[in-house]
């Protein structure tokens, strides 16, 4: 016992003034436990807290013994680059935990890596893409009629609102239940598996609280400390396992390219390998949360603030109705891309909400590396907050205003901004991640997103639910979440949000 309080205590004085990273500051508590993070992850305010720390330390700070938060567009190429001496961070490790092999988001070897997204870029070609077009627009027309209380009742009256996270959520399940397995969850038209999305989600938000205190695993606690999410990773686990099985047996059987068939297809001609079927269940496991929360949350955010920014509703309902004679017509392609005060409304409410807040850590490799000129010495954990960044008055003046113009050039749009401004934007900007790891499913997710949101705009006139406040900021949230015009998300590695309500009326 003595000594076991004797060497608790020698640690904790090395970590507060003689580690490697003492002279960086930061939280107290933070200096010597990761208990700092696992409580911001349990209140869920992790993206905000880094922004606040970077408010009050400046751009480097220090918020575990082995972590480092930095927060500019050059730690941003430098910690992330394909160059960088960096690998992901152990807390990546805590996924596999569940799924005793690694997936493509969990494996930390530059190699194993690289094998791992070859074999995922053979299932997200172009034409397989295409491919899940139908798939993604058969949902998104159910989603569509959702929206009213009677699809055959076409007069102009305000229908009974819609709580957007829950029906976004549905949504984004059953396209990617569908373009991942072809199995859909039927969420949209049946209560039955809906109690899906709260698995997930704190499945996710457990495993996030576990990565940043792996020995509460090691040690079995997490069933004691984190009962329900554990329960929740469990049950997320079995599902995926159930799905994969099911999809298994389909062999021969489907004909129409899925992300799973693509999978199981591809072969990597560099290492002759393909995936196993413990990788494959395990990468299945991935592609649903990657897909499906994030998306949801960018589609939820931009209906948020279009609603709470009247004159950007206006103008993005006018380009849409403009573009399009016919709902048909409204699908991923060239028309849709030109669509271009849609896409900078998505791109905003990314940069205002981003799926992913937090940091996506990485750890220095042997030799440390060296990010805005200050050197971290091996295994120190490196990460740029993406809610923290996006806020950076540096890149983007007026942080908190909802201004989809600074994604336009002004040569084509009359208040739009320069070349360079824009190119500053993008040099900060993170929602996907960025460099050798970032999101492979960019394209998707940006049709998926424009096609929901336009279809909607084609067809409705949406108000927020006289009276309603869900998904706002407010005073009696605490100063941090005070703001009514911002949408308000918890970071549990990706996000979880509620609201906003939305009234739809036929055009
Ligand atoms: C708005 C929607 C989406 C957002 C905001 C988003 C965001 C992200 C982020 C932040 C990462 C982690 C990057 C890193 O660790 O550096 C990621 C990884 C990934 N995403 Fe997405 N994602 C979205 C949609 C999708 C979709 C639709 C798919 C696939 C169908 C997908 C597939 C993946 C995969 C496979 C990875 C792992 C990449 C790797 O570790 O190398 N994502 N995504």
């Amino acid at each position: 016992m003595a000594e076991g309080l004797f060497y608790m205590t020698t640690i904790i004085i090395y970590r507060i003034w003689f580690h490697p990273l003492a002279k960086y500051p930061g939280p107290f508590v933070a200096k010597f436990t990761d208990w700092y993070s696992v409580y911001h992850a349990f209140l869920g305010d992790r993206h905000i807290d880094f922004h606040q720390l970077h408010e009050k330390y400046g751009p480097t700070v220090r918020y575990g013994p082995h972590r480092i938060a930095m927060n500019s567009n050059t730690a941003l190429r430098e910690v992330y680059h394909v160059r960088s001496n960096s690998q992901k961070s152990q807390f990546f490790t805590v996924f596999q935990h569940f799924f005793k092999v690694n997936m493509i988001m969990t494996t930390l070897d530059h190699q194993e890596h690289a094998f791992k997204r070859r074999i995922a870029a053979q299932a997200l070609t172009p034409a397989a893409l295409k491919g899940m077009e139908p798939l993604i627009l058969r949902n998104t027309r159910i989603f569509c009629e959702k929206m009213l209380d009677n699809p055959d009742d076409k007069t102009k009256k305000w229908n009974s609102a819609r709580n957007m996270s829950d029906w976004c959520g549905w949504l984004v399940n059953d396209i990617m239940g569908d373009i991942t397995f072809h199995r859909n969850w039927n969420m949209l038209t049946s209560d039955e598996n809906r109690e899906l999305l709260k698995v997930l989600n704190q499945g996710v938000g457990g495993l996030n609280m576990m990565g940043h205190m792996p020995g509460v695993l090691k040690l079995q606690l997490d069933k004691i400390l984190f009962r329900s999410a554990t329960e929740s990773t469990y049950k997320y686990e079995r599902l995926t396992e159930e799905q994969t099985a099911w999809r298994f047996a389909q062999e021969g059987k489907i004909q129409e390219h899925d992300i799973f068939g693509g999978l199981m297809g591809a072969h990597d001609k560099e290492t002759n390998r393909s995936l196993t079927r413990e990788e494959l269940i395990a990468e299945a496991g991935l592609f649903i949360i990657a897909g499906s929360d994030t998306t949801g949350s960018a589609i939820t955010a931009t209906i948020f603030y279009l609603l709470h920014n009247p004159e950007c509703y206006a103008r993005c309902e006018k380009e849409v109705r403009e573009t399009f004679s016919d709902l048909e017509e409204i699908h991923g392609g060239e028309q849709l891309d030109t669509c271009q005060y849609l896409q900078a409304c998505i791109t905003e409410a990314m940069r205002m909400s981003p799926g992913v807040g937090g940091t996506l850590l990485r750890e220095a490799m042997k030799g440390g590396m060296t990010i805005d000129g200050t050197y971290f010495p091996e295994g120190t954990d490196v990460g740029v907050a993406n809610y923290a960044i996006h806020h950076n008055a540096d890149y983007y003046p007026e942080p908190f205003a909802f201004r989809p113009q600074r994604w336009l050039l002004s040569s084509q749009h009359k208040d739009g901004v320069s070349a360079e401004e824009i190119q500053l934007a993008k040099s900060a900007y993170t929602p996907f991640g960025v460099g050798r790891a970032s999101c492979m499913g960019q394209k998707l997710a940006y049709n998926e997103m424009m096609g929901v949101i336009g279809r909607l705009m084609f067809l409705y006139d949406m108000r927020l639910q006289p009276g309603s406040s869900l998904g706002e900021g407010g005073e009696h949230m605490g100063k941090n979440r005070s703001r009514k015009d911002e949408f308000q998300m918890w970071d549990v590695f990706v996000a979880s949000h509620q609201g906003p309500m939305v009234e739809f009326r036929p055009r």
